[in-house]
């Protein structure tokens, strides 16, 4: 379908305070693996963010401090453009141009607004109920082709398809925006929560032993394993045994892709064990995984002068790539440009 495109990626993450495992694992882990072979750009959502009220002292902190992580995970600012969405208009711009694309209709529908917004809907920001028309202009601004994700997004990206299926259309410009694909994890596409297997690992559960974080200590990391939530039965032997098991099947799932193996094969080698036994081995890997990652942060995130440049330098690339984009949309819709 895209197959007239340069290939592209794209992908933002929010920058509402440090990021966990589920980040980690259903995301940034494939953002550092596609700079391998792609053209990528990553972006700190800083105007997603506001969607929700933030405190200026603490979004500014929060910027620098995703920067620092998405550098310690391995992203490799030379090589892919990483900078903060505010720091370059035309996202607000197309944003805009998306809301009078998109139908109210289409956005009526997303879980994750329903979800966000709670029972006092009438209390939401209007940006949250808008908030994927925005991350249509952050991932068609630079004409992505692939965007990698975990699976909670996997409905807004079908929103953003069709707000550029309908540009096309609209403006008899077939081939103008790519449709992008969404790049989700098979084997790991949602984490979830360690105290209940049912709800995904997420940044605002108000329990920290719902989540691992990055910057956890080792201490913390085999705490909250002992404490997840598991149930009586030992491991079984085939996946099916797991249906009624969420998390044992998290903690499995979780573990297998860290050892960069298959459930099957966790399976096959741990059956019978107690999860008690479990537990310390599953710990010893996320020690060996979290642990380097969260000292690199510690000391990147002294240094704000390097995040600083990391960001002036994406933000300069990012722009002269947006803005002629955003020329195009303009000319194809009819704005006068002089
Ligand atoms: P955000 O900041 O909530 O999350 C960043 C990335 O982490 C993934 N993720 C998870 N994956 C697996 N298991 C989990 N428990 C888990 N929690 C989070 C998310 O799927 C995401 O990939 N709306 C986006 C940010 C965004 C964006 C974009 C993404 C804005 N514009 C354009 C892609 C393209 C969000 O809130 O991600």
């Amino acid at each position: 379908m895209n197959k007239n495109f340069k290939q592209v990626v794209f992908s933002g993450v929010q920058p509402t305070g440090s990021l966990h495992l589920g980040n980690y694992l259903g995301a940034i882990k494939n953002f550092v693996e596609l700079q391998k072979k792609m053209e990528c750009i990553y972006c700190i959502v800083d105007l997603h963010a506001i969607t929700v009220f933030q405190n200026p002292k603490e979004l500014k902190k929060n910027i620098l401090e995703t920067t620092a992580e998405f550098i310690a995970c391995g992203l490799d600012f030379k090589k892919s453009i990483i900078f903060n969405q505010s720091s370059v208009s035309g996202h607000a711009e197309l944003a805009w141009i998306f809301n009078c694309i998109s139908r109210i209709g289409w956005m009526n529908r997303m879980t994750q607004f329903k979800e966000k917004a709670g029972s006092n809907k009438e209390n939401a920001s209007v940006g949250l109920y808008v908030y994927p028309s925005l991350m249509a202009a952050d991932i068609l601004l630079y004409k992505a082709t692939h965007v990698p994700v975990g699976d909670d997004q996997k409905q807004h990206l079908e929103l953003v398809r069709n707000i550029a299926q309908k540009f096309n259309n609209d403006f008899k410009s077939s081939n103008f925006f790519p449709i992008p694909e969404p790049l989700i994890q098979k084997k790991l596409s949602r984490v979830m929560s360690l105290r209940d297997g049912k709800k995904k690992m997420s940044k605002s559960e108000e329990s920290d032993y719902s989540r691992i974080n990055l910057q956890d200590s080792e201490d913390e990391i085999r705490k909250k394993i002992k404490k997840a939530k598991t149930d009586s039965s030992p491991i079984p032997g085939t996946i099916e045994e797991l249906k009624d098991r969420p998390e044992a099947l998290n903690l499995l799932s979780i573990y297998s892709f860290v050892i960069n193996s298959t459930i099957e094969k966790t399976l096959n080698t741990m059956k019978g064990r107690e999860f008690s036994k479990f537990k310390n081995d599953l710990s010893d890997a996320l020690v060996a995984t979290i642990c380097p990652i969260g000292k690199k942060i510690k000391n990147l995130k002294n240094d704000q002068s390097y995040l600083l440049k990391i960001l002036h330098e994406g933000t300069e690339r990012a722009n002269s790539i947006a803005e002629k984009n955003l020329d195009k949309v303009k000319e194809i819709m009819g704005f006068v440009l002089h």
